[in-house]
């Protein structure tokens, strides 16, 4: 037995071993489209209760991890979990996402956010983390993940979700001193969360920078990618062991810039190709994807194949296989239970 069979298999490819079958999760493994989800839900209604009470997280986590084994096993809790940290009060609202009570939008509301202390404001995660790690063991990888500075940007001036961004983009092209402001703010407040994380047992830590794929490359050079950049520079500074993975949705236009944020794996959706994917990110550049969500509402034949045609294209080294983005609310659930057994089930043979 090598040192290496006490290591997950994510964590694994993660550090760029070359493995014979890629390790598999999924964004959003945990929530509605899970039945055992659904039921939970019905008794504690309230986002911020089942994200925020340790044994609800802790269950709500797990689910995924009983049904399907995935090689990894994602916190359940949200991108804005921190911000009441901050001073940035939120709830999560049924079907809305994050509804932000006083929206930030002036130069004092910057300079009265607060820098973040996690063991004051979230100390919940600790729980919650910890006890990931010691019920998954060496079985699988326990993921963290946070918000970068952009996206948590857009939700606190937005106020909520949005479909144009007009809010923080009028900020950016008006005022955009108080927006790099609030940005510098988030970027510390950000890495110190992600060292919390891997401090209270994170093995690997995503950032999703979900609505970075709204800016135009020259935009997403001056507002997301400096700011994604710095916080994984602050958290290499203390944590250099931990592999940290970039989303960006809609990021197409700008794979070559998330290469140069300092990632260690970039993810890549589905608007891309992942064998142009690879060409584009150049050959020492990890990879996570990248099937359309939509994938798993077809045939077993066609989920099959496209498992095949993803895996086949982004080879044996550095990928883990994932959706380009997280599945989706009415994905049937033994759809979810093939998707991980044909992953679990690939060998170099059937890839070749
Ligand atoms: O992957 C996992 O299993 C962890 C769960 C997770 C949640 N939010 C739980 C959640 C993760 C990784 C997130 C991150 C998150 N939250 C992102 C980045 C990922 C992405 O999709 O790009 C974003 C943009 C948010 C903000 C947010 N929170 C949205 C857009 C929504 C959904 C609104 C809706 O109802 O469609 C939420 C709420 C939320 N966070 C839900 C879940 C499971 C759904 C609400 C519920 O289950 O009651």
């Amino acid at each position: 037995m090598g040192v290496s069979d006490n290591v997950p298999h994510l964590l694994r490819a993660a550090r760029g071993e070359i493995l014979d079958r890629p390790p598999v999760w999924m964004m959003r493994q945990a929530g509605r489209y899970m039945k055992a989800y659904r039921d939970l839900r019905e008794k504690y209604p309230s986002f911020r209760d089942r994200s925020e009470i340790p044994e609800v997280a802790i269950e709500v986590s797990l689910q995924p991890w009983k049904a399907f084994q995935p090689d990894g096993v994602i916190l359940f809790s949200d991108i804005v979990t921190p911000l009441p940290g901050l001073g940035i009060e939120m709830d999560i609202a049924e079907g809305k996402g994050p509804i932000i009570h006083a929206p930030i939008r002036t130069q004092e509301q910057v300079d009265n956010l607060r820098p973040l202390n996690p063991d004051e404001s979230v100390p919940f995660i600790r729980t919650i983390i910890s006890a990931l790690r010691s019920e998954v063991g060496n079985k699988s990888t326990v993921l963290g993940f946070v918000g970068a500075p952009w996206t948590l940007a857009a939700y606190a001036v937005e106020g909520k979700g949005s479909k144009t961004y007009s809010v923080i983009k009028n900020m950016a092209f008006s005022d955009p001193t108080t927006l790099h402001q609030l940005l510098g703010k988030l970027t510390e407040a950000i890495a110190t969360y992600v060292r919390y994380q891997i401090d209270c047992g994170a093995q690997v830590v995503q950032m999703f920078d979900s609505w970075a794929g709204q800016l135009c490359p020259q935009d997403y050079d001056t507002f997301a990618l400096p700011y994604q950049k710095r916080v994984f520079e602050l958290v290499k500074q203390t944590h250099p062991d931990t592999p940290l993975i970039l989303l960006v949705s809609g990021s197409a236009g700008v794979l070559e810039r998330m290469g140069e944020s300092g990632a260690d794996i970039v993810t890549v959706d589905w608007t891309v190709d992942m064998a142009s994917a690879r060409q584009r990110l150049g050959k020492h550049m990890k990879v996570q994807g990248n099937l359309d969500p939509g994938v798993l509402f077809g045939s077993k034949e066609f989920i099959h194949s496209r498992i095949l045609d993803t895996v086949r294209k982004a080879g044996n080294w550095g990928h883990i296989l994932n959706l380009g983005h997280g599945v989706l609310p009415s994905t049937p659930e033994e759809n979810v239970a093939f998707f991980f057994e044909t992953a679990k089930q690939l060998s170099p043979t059937t890839v070749s």
